[in-house]
């Protein structure tokens, strides 16, 4: 019993710079990229792509970044179905896209990235 106590609380400690950013993430995701991606990370078909298990996003950080950074327009595949639309780059500071993109990975069964705001501010460039 006493090591599972100390497993789990191994674990709290490990997780807890990982589980703050995700969930300061969460208020800016609720905030600004739930207008278009939706409460369930599922988009709308045909006119937002999904952010939930996204191929697009879980094969290519820095590609995720950028396009939240910059903006990203023009014809892309996730998950087999095609989007042509537009966002517009996202005003936010480094930090505020480090951790609502790591909100994004840390659910819907993404590959569980963290993001960091030096992660991003590589993409302003
Ligand atoms: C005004 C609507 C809008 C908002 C707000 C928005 N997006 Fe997007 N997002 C889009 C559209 C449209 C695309 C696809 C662009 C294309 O077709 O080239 C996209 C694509 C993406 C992609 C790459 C494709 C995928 O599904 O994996 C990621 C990652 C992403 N958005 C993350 C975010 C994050 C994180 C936020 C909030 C910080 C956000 N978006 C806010 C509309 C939006």
């Amino acid at each position: 019993m006493k090591k599972y106590i100390f497993c789990i609380a191994t674990l709290g400690f490990a997780l807890q710079g990982f589980s703050q950013s995700a969930a300061k993430g969460k208020g800016v995701y609720d905030k600004v990229c739930i207008a278009c991606h939706q409460g369930t990370g599922l988009g709308i078909p045909g006119a937002f792509p999904p952010l939930a298990k996204s191929d697009y996003l879980n094969k290519d950080t820095s590609r995720a970044i950028k396009g939240v950074v910059k903006g990203l327009s023009g014809a892309i595949t996730v998950n087999g179905k095609k989007f042509n639309s537009a966002m517009p780059a996202q005003a936010l500071s480094d930090q505020q896209i480090a951790d609502a993109l790591t909100y994004v990975y840390a659910n819907w069964g993404n590959n569980k990235t963290v993001v960091s705001a030096a992660m991003v501010k590589a993409q302003r460039k």
